[in-house]
């Protein structure tokens, strides 16, 4: 489902926010978040589970830490979902969507997978037991300044800075670079992708176009421990839900298709995840 918001417009816009005005969500901008929460889908058929909670009613009244990362925010998001072979990329493509959404609205938000206390806000958000819980994120009215840890966390990471698409887009084969003439059509879905936020801004996303498909891959070094290599799905579903969404506002239509035979030589540390099919 097409998301009724001006989606590349919006996605050109968002930035990850650390530093927020210290107070709540008003009830009528929780209130529309709300909706929008209940009718968000993804293509993968799995059920992804969103989550809305104030800091404060933590269950034991006590404070829910973001190791300092996070200032003044009140208000919090949760993804949770069950095990299943999609269900870190349906999560990514879901809450990436929310995300947008609010980035619409006007909010600040931010993907947390590493820097929240897991535990607290597990308590906090009544996450079951079997579920997989990828990340949280604040979300609330951005404040004027940023705080010197979010300044400096940008610099590190250096998250106004993308690969280049001979680096991630590829035509036929993984040594072939595909060209902005050959992605044709395709150029905005995939420039979009390639503006994704990604843990550590690591942009584990390859696609590669062949044959009346788009290929999607994730890579990570193979001593990446289980955990990190579950967010490189989560983070190949927030590309996807770029690449998607554009994709549906442009009115190109197709599906995505998991192949069992590729023919296709991937390149060590690379991962097939799924395809999309395009409709003629
Ligand atoms: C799945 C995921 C997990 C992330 N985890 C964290 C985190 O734990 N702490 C944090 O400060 N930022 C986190 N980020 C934010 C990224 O660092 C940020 O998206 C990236 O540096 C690009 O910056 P931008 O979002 O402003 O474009 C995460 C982003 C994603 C997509």
């Amino acid at each position: 489902m097409k998301l009724n918001i001006p989606v590349e417009e919006t996605i050109r816009k968002r930035i990850s926010v650390r530093t927020y005005e210290p107070k709540s969500l008003s009830e009528k901008d929780k209130e529309e978040l709300r909706k929008e929460i209940s009718i968000l889908t993804n293509p993968f058929d799995a059920k992804v589970n969103i989550h809305l909670i104030e800091k404060d009613i933590a269950s034991n009244g006590e404070k829910l830490g973001t190791y300092g990362v996070i200032k003044g925010a009140k208000t919090f998001l949760g993804l949770s979902v069950d095990k299943s072979e999609f269900g870190l990329i349906a999560a990514g493509y879901q809450f990436e969507n929310l995300i947008l959404y609010a980035t619409n609205m006007g909010l600040g938000t931010v993907w947390l997978a590493a820097t929240f206390s897991r535990e607290q806000f597990e308590n906090a958000m009544n996450i079951k037991k079997n579920e997989l819980f990828p990340a949280i994120s604040p979300i609330g009215y951005v404040a004027g300044k940023r705080s010197v840890t979010e300044s400096l966390m940008r610099k590190t990471m250096k998250s106004d800075k993308r690969k280049p698409w001979e680096e991630i887009f590829f035509m036929n084969s993984f040594e072939n670079p595909l060209s902005k003439e050959e992605a044709n059509e395709y150029v905005n879905p995939l420039e979009l992708l390639r503006l994704a936020p990604s843990a550590t801004n690591a942009q584990p996303w390859r696609v590669v176009k062949k044959q009346g498909f788009y290929h999607f891959f994730e890579t990570h070094k193979s001593n990446t421990k289980e955990d990190e290599i579950m967010i490189k799905k989560v983070d190949l579903g927030i590309g996807i839900s770029h690449f998607h969404q554009v994709a549906l506002e442009r009115g190109l239509a197709g599906n995505f298709e998991k192949l069992t035979d590729l023919k296709l030589q991937v390149p060590d540390n690379t991962n097939y995840v799924i395809s999309w099919k395009i409709d003629k």
